[in-house]
């Protein structure tokens, strides 16, 4: 089904309580969003599914949550106040201004008119703010640009804490700030935003051992895109995951690893694979850290764009805080008895506000009289379940019905509905991405059964009150289908 407009997704988050322009009132601001309503729900639904994927259903992540305002020598030491830099351009002919990369000078012309583009000079896309109230005392600090750089500063701390063995990762999910030059796309390029990131961190001489690597991993199916693929001008090809291994595309198994891990953790809650492929970074757009880098990009209605990054980011992040902190960062290595410096073998960075772009993108349907349907996964869903007494005058189906929504809603977020037609209703919550509508009726009353209607084909089946609550919490996990009710 061919996406919508990224401008008609704005307005139909907007419509439904989704995401508004941040002060709005005041004629909002660029690069800024407030989710309502239920994109909050959506929002908390994605990051909590990530925190469990990655760090409480494995034994070698731990996860941490730190500040947003950091030491400035954090900066300094990271490269991000020296390397950290975006060149702003401006069309000389339609005045639409732009970031381009380094080497994109003198080879770009204007992307919406094919204009000649001027240089606006380097720029360093940190937010700045003051510490103290009193000016003669007070210093400049920076609003972190990737959360990342906490978990370098942290690592030892974490490390005694936690009592890690290598290999091991550490994660953190939080706001990061970027004082980008032309925001766009919706929520796609903000200046506010949240990461999801972990740094993974091995012995650099076991870079070629990756211990997790298995069939099941290994079978992933993706489009991919190598650096060479991209020089030559050649399509991506689709294969596996261990078909680019074997062939020599992706060259490390640690990377075929975590690419093949982050896929699955947006397959396995709904997103559509043929949306997706992964891309390796030319030499020109790498990081002023990463040895190695793959993208995993989603096609937008504007196009294939970045998603996550998934860096080598090497020793490089704790060499320069042991060498601006004067700290030892080294750890012991149980395994080979020495004490050495970890280096990242990969860095999944995923935006929040990205990953909410796919699963709406992937989930916005229409019926058959043109009607939205929201085919969101049920654990993104941000409503799981409405209830419904079909008339609301009749007393009797009132009072099954609140209790039904009273002991529903202890176990998941469930709304009672009870205004307008039950067509009416049931589209509502078709929009809104509610995967499963209880109706009690006059056969309730007698059979002391309801009918759970499914979102997806409309389909109606009856189950009984006393079965509904475990029912529910096996069709909304995903271990049953409503088929087999
Ligand atoms: N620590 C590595 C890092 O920050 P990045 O490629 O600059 O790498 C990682 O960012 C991810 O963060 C991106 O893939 C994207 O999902 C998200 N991201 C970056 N800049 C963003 C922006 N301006 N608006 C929304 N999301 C952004």
């Amino acid at each position: 089904m061919k996406k919508i407009a990224v401008d008609e997704m704005m307005n139909f988050c907007k419509r439904k309580g989704f995401v508004y322009p941040s002060g709005e009132i005041y004629g909002g601001i660029a690069g800024f969003w407030d989710f309502g309503p239920l994109g909050s729900e959506i929002k908390k639904n994605i990051k909590d599914l990530w925190w469990q994927y990655h760090v409480h259903q494995r034994e070698d992540v731990i996860g941490i949550d730190g500040s947003i305002i950091t030491h400035p020598s954090v900066w300094k030491a990271s490269g991000h106040i020296g390397n950290f830099i975006d060149i702003a351009v401006i069309c000389k002919k339609c005045k639409t201004s732009y970031k381009i990369d380094k080497h994109e000078i003198g080879k770009i012309k204007c992307e919406k008119c094919g204009g000649e583009i001027e240089s606006k000079g380097e720029f360093n896309p940190m937010f700045t703010t003051f510490v103290g109230p009193i000016k003669d005392d007070s210093f400049m600090v920076y609003l972190r640009p990737e959360t990342a750089q906490l978990i370098f500063t942290d690592f030892k701390l974490v490390y005694d804490n936690a009592r890690l063995k290598l290999p091991f990762g550490i994660a953190q999910i939080g706001k990061s700030f970027r004082n980008e030059i032309a925001p766009r796309n919706f929520l796609f390029r903000s200046r506010e935003f949240e990461q999801m990131e972990i740094e993974y961190f091995i012995n650099p001489d076991k870079k070629k051992e990756c211990p997790f690597l298995n069939k099941k991993i290994e079978e992933t199916e993706v489009s991919i895109y190598s650096e060479k693929m991209q020089e030559k001008n050649q399509a991506s090809e689709k294969m596996t995951i261990k078909e680019a291994l074997r062939k020599k595309i992706i060259l490390l198994p640690w990377h075929a690893y975590w690419l093949a891990v982050e896929l699955k953790w947006f397959f396995n809650i709904g997103a559509n694979p043929e949306n997706f492929r992964i891309r390796q970074h030319t030499k020109n757009e790498k990081s002023h850290y990463a040895t190695d880098t793959w993208d995993i990009e989603y096609s937008f209605p504007f196009g294939w764009k970045e998603i996550e990054g998934i860096a080598d980011r090497g020793t490089f992040d704790l060499t320069q805080h042991e060498k601006y902190s004067k700290k030892d960062l080294k750890i012991m290595d149980e395994k080979s008895g020495k004490k050495i410096l970890p280096m990242v073998v990969a860095e999944p960075s995923l935006g929040v506000e990205r990953a909410f772009l796919v699963f709406l993108f992937d989930s916005y349907s229409k019926g058959k009289k043109e009607n939205i349907i929201l085919k969101l996964n049920s654990q993104i869903a941000p409503v799981k379940t409405a209830v419904f007494p079909l008339v609301k005058k009749d007393n009797k189906l009132v009072k099954i019905a609140r209790k039904i929504y009273e002991e529903l809603r202890k176990e998941f977020y469930t709304i009672y509905d009870d205004s307008g037609s039950i067509g009416r209703r049931y589209a509502r919550n078709d929009e809104i991405g509610t995967p499963f509508c209880v109706t009690v009726d006059g056969e309730s009353l007698e059979k002391n059964d309801i009918t759970i209607r499914n979102r997806n084909d409309a389909e109606q089946k009856r189950v009984k009150i006393s079965e509904l609550r475990n029912v529910l919490i096996d069709l909304i996990n995903g271990k049953k289908n409503f088929e087999d009710l």
